[in-house]
């Protein structure tokens, strides 16, 4: 009998590895796809079969799989330390780290608190953002606010401020209560109004809120330009600036979820960038490691730090993960950097981005696709009328054809690795439209 087939490892995936998102039952239908190495763009599976990543597995690589650049600086570190704890210890690639991103914002956010996952860093910005009120003496600012559509991570304190129902529903009491704004999002705009329109009018409802209840407030929390999980909803950088002034007048934090918008993926480094603010904490995560180790970080102002700086303990941010700020995911992080830095990688993806946009137009023409849109790295239609498994069988029918795209309901998105070259990018944008047409023909 032939060993470890394709089938085998299916087979043997499902009988003892619980998926995440995922409604298991649906496996009997919907191809688990067993990958077997990645190079590039590509994953390969068992029979040899190749899968261009077209989400970057689930947007975290960033410079393609098994990296030489990346992988080198891995083993370097595997064989120099491959982790301390960060409590009474410190280490060169997390100092490293933190001086670099610090020079990013112009040492705006200059001091770095580490995570694992993007959901940490979540639920540390919040809880950063309510004990500094608190050592400030302002312990009734206890509330926050996120948008409609909003996704900040699934665990209990992230769900809270997280307004998809699909993820939140379930565990309704288990959530403390939050207030939820108009989302921004420009495919909402009336005839005749802008996205600059729609960034005015949302502003105006957080400023309805801040005036009603600023004072028990702690933070409001945004993903800057693209709330991704809701569907890739665009919004005008306007908004941010907004935001931003309402926040300082209302003496409100403002938190930045770059989780997924960070590390150029919008077309700037950071994505507020694009409207010149910075925020009170910024999350990062996903690319930050370019899609290698489990890496998240808050980065925040001196005001707030200095907050928690005292002789007394319990003043102090007393939050640890295990793995905080560990050697090799920090490694990972500087090679990122790295290769932000020698490649102008924000440049080369100008370039790479006009040709997928242009590419795509067939699509963004089509009769069926409605609201075809692009900022930066990030492309996303919404099929008229799609059928509620239009997801599904779009997945089932893109990996027939080399792909790997994960549609967000009705919205098909790519947000592919910076590391496509022409032939890649052609492809992608022809196979897209082939899948679309054949899913859509039912
Ligand atoms: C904007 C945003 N915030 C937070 C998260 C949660 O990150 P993680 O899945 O690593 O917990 C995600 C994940 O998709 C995200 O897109």
């Amino acid at each position: 009998m032939e060993l470890n087939k394709q089938s085998d490892w299916v087979a043997r995936s499902l009988r003892s590895v619980w998926h995440p998102c995922t409604q298991m039952q649906h496996h009997e239908t919907v191809p688990l796809i067993p990958v077997k190495s990645g190079k590039g763009a590509w994953l390969v599976d068992h029979e040899g079969r190749r899968y261009l990543d077209a989400i970057s597995s689930w947007w975290v690589n960033l410079f393609g799989h098994a990296n030489p650049r990346i992988n080198a600086a891995l083993k370097d570190q595997l064989d120099t330390l491959e982790h301390a704890m960060l409590a009474g210890f410190t280490h060169e690639p997390v100092i490293e780290l933190s001086e670099k991103l610090s020079a990013l914002t112009g040492h705006v956010l200059g001091h770095t608190f580490y995570a694992s996952d993007g959901a940490s860093a979540v639920e540390i910005a919040l809880k950063m953002s309510f004990h500094s009120w608190r050592n400030n003496g302002k312990s009734g600012k206890q509330e926050f606010v996120c948008l409609k559509g909003s996704y900040h991570g699934e665990t209990i304190g992230a769900l809270a401020v997280t307004d998809v129902a699909l993820f939140k529903d379930a565990y309704g009491p288990l959530l403390r209560a939050s207030q939820t704004v108009m989302s921004p999002d420009a495919r909402n705009a009336a005839e005749g109004e802008t996205a600059e329109d729609m960034a005015r009018k949302a502003a105006a409802d957080v400023e309805r809120l801040f005036l009603e209840r600023a004072d028990k407030i702690a933070a409001i929390i945004i993903e800057p330009l693209v709330q991704c999980a809701t569907g890739m909803a665009m919004h005008d950088p306007l908004y941010l600036k907004l935001v931003r002034e309402l926040c300082d007048r209302h003496s409100v934090h403002l938190i930045l979820d770059e989780i997924a918008v960070g590390c150029g993926r919008t077309g700037t480094f950071f994505a507020c960038e694009q409207a010149g603010v910075w925020p009170d904490f910024l999350c990062l995560s996903k690319g930050i490691s370019g899609g290698y180790l489990p890496l998240s970080l808050v980065m925040t102002r001196d005001e707030i730090y200095q907050s928690f700086y005292s002789n007394d303990v319990t003043r102090g941010f007393l939050h640890s993960h295990s793995y905080t700020g560990n050697p090799l995911a920090c490694r990972a992080a500087l090679a990122t950097l790295q290769i932000f830095e020698e490649d102008d990688v924000l440049a080369a993806n100008r370039v790479k981005a006009a040709r997928l946009t242009a590419a795509l137009q067939p699509l963004a023409q089509h009769q069926q696709v409605r609201h075809f849109r692009q900022r930066g790295m990030i492309w996303a239609f919404d099929a008229i009328d799609a059928t509620p498994d239009f997801s599904r069988r779009f997945f089932a029918t893109a990996v027939e054809h080399e792909l790997l795209m994960r549609p967000i309901g009705s919205t098909v998105y790519m947000m592919p690795p910076y590391i496509l070259n022409d032939e890649e990018i052609d492809g992608l944008a022809a196979n897209t439209l082939a899948v679309f047409n054949q899913v859509m023909a039912g």
